[in-house]
């Protein structure tokens, strides 16, 4: 298993809430060494991933369950955007009619209801992955100053999942996003939709956090789970 770190400052300026979700999928696109052709995104979000694949590919599904997500999502002749639930039972047999060359799935896949579920549909499905997934390792700093608990799973508890299912590298990256202020931190953890926590603070609670959180940076831990070979 590989461990890394990477370090960045957040430019308030640029208004953007998916700094370290553009870095997962610059890392994720880094690992894939073909280029496919039919391709499969699972929370495919405003389209993170379709706007950064640079190879001429014939179709790529793109699926979320967020009606205003798939809204923002680029559209071409080759894109089409799927509005479904990867969490319904019936949603990967759904998926089988068509043929994949490459499933993608960029910080989405911490929200499956049962992860290893997901693991078993996407297996079934036939096709190389590459995958991000979000650890409770994430907010590690703040969730303890606030005493609660990640709703995440751990690198290591994703790592035993996915040996069951794939055969692929397994690599973790920290990242550490550093903000001018607390409360510029507070905004960003609001806007980008990356949470995980279970307890939501009170006002009272909020505020003592702010005021103790003992670091200037975020901390946020991802998996990458990716077919090498690929
Ligand atoms: C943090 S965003 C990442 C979006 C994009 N993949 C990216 O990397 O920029 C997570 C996305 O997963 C979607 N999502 C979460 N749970 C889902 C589910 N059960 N089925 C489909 N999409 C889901 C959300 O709506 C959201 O758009």
């Amino acid at each position: 298993m590989k461990i890394s770190l990477e370090f960045s400052k957040y430019a308030l300026e640029y208004n953007n809430y998916n700094v370290i979700q553009n870095r997962v999928i610059e890392h994720l696109l880094s690992k894939i060494k073909q280029k496919p052709k039919n391709i499969l995104d699972l929370g495919c979000g405003s389209g993170g991933i379709a706007k950064a694949i640079d190879w001429d590919y014939e179709t790529l599904s793109a699926v979320d369950f967020a009606h205003n997500m798939l809204e923002l999502h680029p559209k071409s002749e080759k894109i089409k955007t799927i509005y479904a639930d990867f969490n319904r039972a019936d949603f990967f047999n759904s998926m089988l009619t068509c043929k994949y060359d490459f499933i993608f799935s960029a910080s989405a896949l911490q929200w499956a209801d049962n992860l290893e579920d997901i693991f078993k549909g996407i297996k079934s499905l036939n096709a190389p992955v590459a995958l991000a997934i979000f650890t409770s390792n994430t907010f590690k700093t703040m969730n303890k100053t606030a005493s609660i608990s990640s709703i995440l799973k751990s690198a290591d508890e994703i790592n035993e999942l996915q040996k069951k299912y794939f055969t692929a590298e397994f690599e973790v990256l920290n990242y550490k996003l550093e903000f001018e202020s607390t409360r510029d931190m507070f905004r960003y953890i609001k806007r980008s939709g990356v949470s995980g926590a279970r307890k939501i603070l009170s006002y009272k609670e909020s505020k003592k956090l702010l005021r103790e959180y003992p670091l200037n940076y975020l901390e946020f831990e991802v998996v990458f789970v990716y077919d090498s070979n690929m």
